[in-house]
């Protein structure tokens, strides 16, 4: 079995909960948390309008911080285009969702640890060749039903949003949706179309996570921010 050890850099806040770095992540999941205060199980979507922009390592490290603050969290990939919770929690890609959607596995044996107390993971599985087909399939809405009904938070690591309808489709499903935005490299149009598709498809756009941002008087080159926006 491949790809478990390839190394990754991506930033994750168990190191030092006393960081700048984990104070962001509380104060999102402040901001998410009062933001859906009803729901008792929140399922959220994080994504973007393209690659690169900090999708996969906003996720990781918002699951982080919901278990830390005690909740039983799931961490799903579905980005089943370019999937990478494996390699940032250095686990198999397999089994994995696809697995489950296909009906070849049962949830319970494909859940896996994090080594973060009370985060689990479910990886991709094998890339499919109809991600599309698989993420609005019936399969998923009874995965997700399922899932409520274990974890306190779950959270979808997710494709970019523009060109292609992965990312659209989900988020039509889950309660919220978090936008992350790239400083200096998601251009202004981009969002723009984001937030149309989004509007198209329904979804409850929850907030915008800036990545990458430089706060110029303190030289913190990787800094996260979220605006809200409530309904
Ligand atoms: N805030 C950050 N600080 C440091 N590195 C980051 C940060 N955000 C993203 N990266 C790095 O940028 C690359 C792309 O990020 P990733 O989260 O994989 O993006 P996406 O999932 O949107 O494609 C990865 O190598 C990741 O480690
Ligand atoms: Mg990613």
């Amino acid at each position: 079995m491949a790809k478990k050890n390839r190394s990754t850099n991506r930033k994750l806040m168990i190191a030092n909960t006393a960081s700048i770095y984990s104070e962001q992540f509380r104060s999102i999941r402040a901001n998410i948390n009062f933001s859906l205060k009803d729901k008792k199980c929140k399922t959220l979507l994080v994504t973007s309008s393209s690659v690169g922009e900090g999708k996969s390592t906003i996720s990781a490290n918002m699951a982080i911080a919901f278990a830390q603050e005690g909740k039983k969290v799931l961490l799903v990939d579905a980005d089943l285009r370019k999937p990478t919770v494996h390699y940032t929690f250095n686990q198999f890609i397999s089994p994995g969702l696809t697995n489950i959607l296909l009906g070849d596995w049962h949830v319970e044996d494909v859940v896996k640890e994090s080594g973060v107390d009370r985060l689990q993971l479910i990886t991709c599985g094998p890339i499919p060749s109809n991600p599309v087909e698989l993420l609005s399939s019936t399969s998923m809405d009874k995965f997700l039903a399922e899932m409520k009904d274990k974890f306190e938070i779950v959270l979808f690591d997710a494709p970019p949003l523009l060109s292609i309808a992965d990312a659209q489709i989900l988020s039509a499903k889950c309660d919220g949706t978090i936008i992350v935005v790239s400083s200096g490299k998601t251009e202004k149009k981009n969002l723009k179309k984001v937030k149309e598709a989004l509007q198209h498809s329904k979804a409850h756009v929850v907030g915008a996570v800036l990545n990458h941002y430089k706060l110029e008087k303190n030289h913190y080159f990787y800094d996260y921010y979220i605006e809200t926006n409530d309904r």
